[in-house]
């Protein structure tokens, strides 16, 4: 219903101008794929979280960073972005790239979400693994769900230079520019220190994940939270492919958090990418499928080693779709999430393959080619026939559209 409240994760959310979540990504809401025994996902957060917790011991002998799996996706706009410093006209807090449940309300988009909470409440090492929610278009590397590992380490000038016999070192120092290597109140020698331990247990990760023979490199990029910051890529199959994002923390997000005094990394990883590399997985999809032919491939005693088999491919039906476009805009965005809504997992791409405007009318036409196949059964022309037909009734009753075929 259009009017009624949002019921999800035991909350109750009224709807606004800004709400644009739908019923199917709702329901993703709780699955929590990352906490299920053998699932890929699951298995490769706990590969990770063992790395994390082999490598740092506090005094005792015992772990020192503590896992947070079980965080709710739904958070206040300002947890997902004010609070990790995302200026108010960001392209990143757009409607149409992000599920809302109205103006204060959202899924969160990344794990990042939570850095400010945590360290709020006193934690100096902590990971997040969780769901996460962006809207995007539909192929094969793309889902509107998909999973986050968050990382971040905090260190007290004590912890810092610890190792180094010279009492003179310091964390901060007093106003200066910010410069390419690091922020205005950061020491170099600091910085250097925590740069260096950053990108060292990152590489450490990706040969304990990947094996010895892994090729990395990193890439300076930018996030509003993190300064420096990086990005770390692994050769993948010829190719270079982004599995992390990363940096020193800004010191005015542990400042707003209470733990000014000290200075620290964070890094977000994507779970899917990884296990789409360490397993063969061929497409994200599969990470939603019950079919035993994929579960059970995780249920060995080392399911390190396993690479996935996949079963065979069913065929494809292809339909397109072409309408002219509402005067008042179009959001592509808009469009994939009814197809995801109508069509659900059976929709494995959607392309844009032809786009024009009519000179006399001013008007723009779409037309979408899109390739349903299931993942585990043979579908019926006649079964997705019908499922495009509601497709087609729905792009013209929600979206305004005036569909041409
Ligand atoms: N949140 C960032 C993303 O989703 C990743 C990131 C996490 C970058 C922590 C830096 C530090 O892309």
């Amino acid at each position: 219903n259009q009017d009624s409240d949002i019921l999800v994760s035991g909350g109750s959310f009224s709807r606004d101008g800004f709400t644009t979540v739908t019923p199917k990504i709702l329901s993703r809401v709780g699955v929590n794929l990352h906490n299920e025994r053998n699932h890929p996902l699951c298995i490769i957060k706990e590969q990770i979280r063992d790395f994390f917790y082999k490598r740092f011991l506090n005094k005792r002998g015992n772990p020192l960073f503590s896992i947070y799996d079980n965080l709710s996706p739904v958070v206040t706009v300002w947890q997902n972005f004010d609070s990790v410093l995302v200026p108010k006209d960001h392209v990143s807090r757009r409607r149409g790239d992000n599920y809302y449940l109205n103006r204060e309300y959202m899924l969160r988009a990344h794990t990042s979400a939570h850095q400010h909470e945590l360290v709020k409440v006193g934690l100096d090492a902590f990971l997040v693994a969780g769901d996460v929610y962006r809207r995007d278009e539909i192929d094969a590397t793309h889902f509107p769900v998909f999973h986050q590992m968050e990382g971040v380490q905090l260190f007290s000038d004590f912890e810092l230079f610890e190792k180094c016999q010279d009492s003179s070192l310091k964390l901060f120092t007093d106003d200066q520019e910010r410069v390419p290597e690091k922020q205005e109140h950061h020491t170099l020698e600091a910085v250097k220190l925590v740069e260096f331990e950053l990108k060292h247990t990152l590489e450490d990760l990706a040969r304990f994940l990947f094996g010895e023979g892994i090729e990395t490199r990193w890439v300076v990029t930018d996030f509003p939270f993190t300064y420096p910051s990086f990005e770390l890529e692994i050769k993948f199959q010829g190719e270079w492919l982004e599995v992390l994002g990363c940096g020193i923390m800004e010191q005015e997000l542990l400042h707003s958090a209470g733990a000014g005094h000290k200075i620290g990394y964070a890094f977000g990883l994507g779970l899917e990418r990884l296990a789409m590399v360490l397993f063969h997985i061929p497409d994200i999809r599969l990470f939603w499928s019950t079919d035993s032919r994929f579960r059970s491939q995780f249920e060995v005693p080392d399911p390190r080693k396993v690479k996935f088999k996949p079963f065979s491919k069913f065929p494809p039906v292809f339909y397109d779709i072409s309408f002219w476009c509402p005067e008042s805009g179009f959001i592509s965005n808009d469009f994939y999430d009814l197809v995801r809504s109508v069509a659900g997992e059976m929709a494995e791409k959607v392309e844009l393959i032809d786009e024009f405007c009519n000179p006399k009318t001013g008007k723009t036409s779409h037309c979408y080619r899109i390739t349903y196949r299931s993942m585990d059964r043979t579908l019926t022309k006649e079964e997705v026939g019908t499922i495009h037909t509601e497709l087609i009734e729905q792009c013209s009753t929600s979206l305004g559209v005036e569909v041409r075929n």
